[in-house]
C-alpha cells in the first residue's frame, strides 16, 4: 500500500547536534554535521527523522532498529531479514521534505518551480515533451518542473539515478492520466502509475509507484509529535 508524507521544514525549530544521536545514526549525524547552510541541513534531518518514525510504523519495527545503506547509485534501502517486501524513497526541495513509503518498487520528487532557460529543457527532454512545453510559453516555469519531477520520480523507482538516459523516456498526457512512454523497454519497466499532486502552486510534487491507486497526502507538522 502506498503512503505519502509531506512536512514543512519552517516549522521546525533547529535540532541541536546533541540532540541527533536520539533520531540518527553515526554516520548520517557525520554527513548532518557537514552541511554548510542551516536550510541544507534542516532538510536532511527532518527527512531522516520522519523516515525512521514513518517506516518503522509501516512495517512494525522499532524505529532505532532501522539501519539505512546506499547502494551503488545513492539510493538508500532497509536491510534487514525481517522486512520483504518494502521500499521507501525521499526527496527535498525548498522548504518541504516528501517520502513515499510501498510495498513495491516507488520514488517521489518534489521541486521548487524556478525560472528556468528552455535550452536547459533541450538538454534532458524528449522531443515530444518539448513540443508541449513549447504550446505555452508563459507556463514554461510551471510545465517544466511538472515534466521534470515525473522524470526523477521513475529514474529514482528504478533507480539508476541519472545513468538511466533521460532521452530515452517521454510522458504523456490524456483524459486517462499521465502515460510514461519507454523507448528501450526492460522487464516490466512499463506497469508504472504517476501522479502529479498540487500542494503549494510554488512547488511541484510528482509519485511514480507500482500502486495504482495514489493516496491523498498525510502532513506532519510537527517532529516533535512523531
Ligand atoms: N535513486 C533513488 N533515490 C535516491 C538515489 C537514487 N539513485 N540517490 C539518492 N536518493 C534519495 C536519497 O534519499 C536522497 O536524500 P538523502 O540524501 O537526504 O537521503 C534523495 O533521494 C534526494 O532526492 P532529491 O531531494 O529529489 O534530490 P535531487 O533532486 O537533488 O537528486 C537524484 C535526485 C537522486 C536523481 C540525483 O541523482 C541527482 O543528481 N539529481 C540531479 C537532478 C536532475 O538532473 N534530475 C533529472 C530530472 S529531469
Ligand atoms: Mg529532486
Amino acid at each position: 500500500m502506498l503512503k505519502i508524507y509531506i512536512h514543512d521544514t519552517r516549522n521546525d525549530r533547529k535540532v541541536g547536534l546533541r540532540e541527533l544521536p536520539r533520531f540518527l545514526s553515526a554516520e548520517e549525524i557525520e554527513r548532518a554535521g557537514r552541511f554548510k547552510f542551516e536550510k541544507d541541513f534542516k532538510l536532511y534531518t527532518a527527512g531522516k527523522i520522519i523516515a525512521r518514525k514513518m517506516i518503522a510504523d509501516y512495517i512494525g519495527i522499532a524505529p532505532n532498529d532501522i539501519k539505512f545503506f546506499i547502494d551503488n547509485y545513492g539510493r538508500p534501502f532497509l536491510e534487514n531479514h525481517k522486512i520483504k517486501n518494502f521500499d521507501f524513497n525521499i526527496s527535498h526541495s525548498g522548504d518541504y521534505v516528501v517520502l513515499a513509503l510501498s510495498d513495491r518498487r516507488v520514488g517521489i520528487d518534489v521541486e521548487k518551480i524556478r525560472l528556468v532557460d528552455f535550452k536547459v529543457a533541450e538538454t534532458c527532454f524528449h522531443d515530444n515533451e518539448l513540443e508541449v512545453l513549447n504550446r505555452d510559453p508563459a507556463k514554461l516555469p510551471e510545465n517544466f518542473y511538472g515534466l521534470w519531477t515525473l522524470k526523477e520520480s521513475f529514474i529514482k523507482a528504478v533507480g539508476q539515478g541519472l545513468s538511466y538516459p533521460l532521452k530515452d523516456f517521454y510522458f504523456s498526457f490524456s483524459a486517462a492520466g499521465i502515460k510514461i512512454n519507454i523507448l528501450k523497454p526492460v522487464a516490466d519497466d512499463q506497469t508504472w502509475n504517476f501522479k502529479l499532486y498540487d500542494f503549494d502552486p510554488e512547488y511541484k510534487l510528482a509519485v511514480c509507484a507500482k500502486d495504482r491507486k495514489a493516496p491523498p497526502i498525510v502532513k506532519i507538522n510537527n517532529l516533535a509529535e512523531l
